[in-house]
């Protein structure tokens, strides 16, 4: 948790109002909202196909939504064109579920990668060496820099994934499943090295999850995506002891 009181009180750093997704007869996304706030972890859990990923994809813009409004930093982002929209992007981080490395790159390869597509943000004469070491170490896997992904734990894949997020400096940062796939003990250390990230760079994380253990070490507060809607908003000590069968759901675990 985010060591700092009246989160309520900060600026805002990212917004979605009424957001709307449908495939078809599949309505996903019903008019969800929320808001996430500077410095904070906000969790946003929900059911296995609730339209998570969906969401995050919406926010980014790999997925276009069907309406509602997404505001990042102050700027409604259906609105910008695409080079404003590249300088913004270069401020969110995303971590994809899985981890999502180039499997025919090295490690240091896929950390140059994002580099090379975001050269406005470091201009050009960017000590690419120096970024892709500084975001090694914060992850602790300087050793792994020349080797290949499959050559990679599933616990180590997932820490160069998040290398690869930090290394373009993002103020938010979107992190979609985490800790999916890893065993407990790996998945707690991801939750640490999630939480020291927060701390050194004073990021805001949106963090999807449907895991309750990543959600009480992590959440400042939590949304529980039900039926598409921002069903409930709270701490998660406020959400686990709701009567409300369906919030009590996530929690029985
Ligand atoms: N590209 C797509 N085309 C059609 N349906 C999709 C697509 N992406 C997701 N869906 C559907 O949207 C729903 C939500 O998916 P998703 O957001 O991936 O769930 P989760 O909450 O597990 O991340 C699912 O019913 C899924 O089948
Ligand atoms: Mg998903």
């Amino acid at each position: 948790m985010t060591d700092k009181a009246n989160i309520a009180n900060r600026n805002i750093v990212l917004e979605i109002k009424d957001l709307h997704k449908s495939f078809g007869d599949n309505h996903v996304l019903n008019g969800f909202s929320m808001q996430l706030h500077q410095g904070e972890n906000l969790v946003i859990m929900g059911k296995s196909g609730s339209g998570k990923s969906v969401m995050i994809k919406c926010l980014v813009g790999l997925m276009e939504a069907d309406s509602g409004a997404i505001t990042v930093m102050g700027n409604d982002i259906t609105k910008l064109n695409q080079e404003s929209l590249d300088i913004l992007r270069a401020d969110i981080g995303f971590l994809f579920q899985g981890s999502a490395l180039y499997d025919s790159m090295t490690v240091r390869e896929n950390l140059e990668f994002p580099l090379r597509r975001h050269t406005k943000k470091f201009g050009d004469n960017v000590d690419t060496e120096k970024l892709v070491i500084e975001a090694l170490e914060n992850v602790g896997l300087i050793s792994a820099i020349d080797l290949m992904p499959a050559e990679l734990s599933g616990g180590m894949k997932r820490r160069i994934a998040i290398a690869r997020t930090l290394i373009l400096q993002p103020k938010i940062i979107l992190y979609d499943e985490p800790t999916s796939g890893l065993d407990p003990i790996t998945a707690k250390e991801i939750i640490i090295l999630m939480q020291e990230i927060q701390k050194k760079y004073n990021t805001s994380s949106l963090i999807i999850t449907h895991d309750v253990d990543c959600a009480r070490v992590i959440s400042d507060r939590m949304i529980l995506l039900i039926h598409g809607i921002d069903y409930a908003v709270g701490t998660f000590k406020e959400l686990s002891v709701s009567k409300d069968p369906k919030i009590k759901a996530f929690f029985k675990q």
